[in-house]
C-alpha cells in the first residue's frame, strides 16, 4: 500500500494551478510544495501565497515542506493558508520537540523530514508526537538529483523500528524517486512517495508519468 504526492518544485510555474490538477486528476494523492529559504537549503521557493492559490483548486492532502530555518516563525502561516500536513526538518530546528508539539496545536498532520546524513536516532523522543517521517533520498534544494542509495537502509531500519514499537507513523521519501527507485523504496518499506521531477518533465504529460510510477511498483510487488 503506497501512495504518490506530486512535488510541484518541477511542475511548469507559469501554470501552477493545472498542474496541480493534473497530478491529482491522475491520482496523486496529495500535492508537496517545497518551501525553501535560501539559508537552510540555497534554493529560495514558494510561500503561504501558493497554498492559497493550491487550496481552492484541489482536494487532495497539501503538504508544505519547509527547507526553512526556525520553521516555527511560519507554521500558522501555512494552515490558515490551507495546509493539512506541515513537514519541518530536524536539521532546522532549534528545538524540535517543542516545534513538533506546536504543529500538532495547529490541528493539521505532524511530518517530520531527515536528511541523508541524519541518524534515526534522533526519532527516539519524538515519534509520539509525529504522523509521517520523511526520509530525504537526496540532500534537499534541488529537484532532479540523483536518489542516494545508502538511505535504503535508513528505510528498512525505520520501518523496523517503527514496526518494534507499534507505531502508525507513515514512512515518506522525497528525492529521485522514478520507476526504478520507487520500486525499491516501497520494497524497503516508504509508503508515501514524493516525486518531482519524474512527474513534472516534458518526456510526457503528468497522467502518464504517474501511471507509470504508480505501475513501477505493482508490476514490481503487486498491489
Ligand atoms: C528537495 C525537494 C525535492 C523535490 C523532489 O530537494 O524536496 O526533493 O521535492 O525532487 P525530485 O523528485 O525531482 O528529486
Amino acid at each position: 500500500m503506497f501512495v504518490i504526492e506530486a512535488s510541484i518544485l518541477s511542475a511548469d510555474f507559469a501554470r501552477l494551478g493545472e498542474q496541480a490538477r493534473e497530478a491529482e486528476a491522475a491520482g496523486a494523492e496529495g500535492i508537496q510544495i517545497d518551501v525553501m529559504d535560501g539559508h537552510f537549503v540555497p534554493s529560495i521557493g514558494f510561500g503561504p501565497a501558493v497554498v492559497w492559490a493550491l487550496r481552492p483548486l484541489v482536494d487532495v492532502k497539501l503538504d508544505a515542506h519547509l527547507m526553512v530555518l526556525q520553521p516555527e516563525r511560519h507554521l500558522a502561516a501555512f494552515v490558515e493558508a490551507g495546509a493539512d500536513r506541515l513537514i519541518v526538518h530536524w536539521e532546522a530546528c532549534l528545538h524540535p520537540h517543542d516545534v513538533l508539539k506546536s504543529i500538532r496545536g495547529l490541528g493539521v498532520e505532524v511530518g517530520l523530514a531527515i536528511n541523508p546524513g541524519t541518524s534515526l536516532k534522533v526519532l527516539e523522543e519524538v515519534l509520539d508526537l509525529i504522523d509521517v517521517v520523511q526520509v530525504m533520498t537526496v540532500n534537499p534544494g534541488f529537484g532532479g538529483q540523483p536518489f542516494i542509495h545508502s538511505q535504503l537502509d535508513k528505510i528498512r531500519h525505520l520501518r523496523q523500528m517503527l514496526d518494534d514499537r507499534g507505531k502508525a507513523v507513515s514512512i515518506a521519501v522525497d528525492g529521485g524517486i522514478d520507476i526504478t527507485t520507487a520500486p525499491l523504496v516501497v520494497r524497503a518499506g516508504a509508503t508515501i512517495l514524493v516525486a518531482g521531477s519524474s512527474i513534472y518533465n516534458r518526456a510526457a504529460p503528468v497522467a502518464e508519468n504517474i501511471a507509470r510510477l504508480r505501475a513501477s511498483v505493482t508490476q514490481t510487488w503487486g498491489e
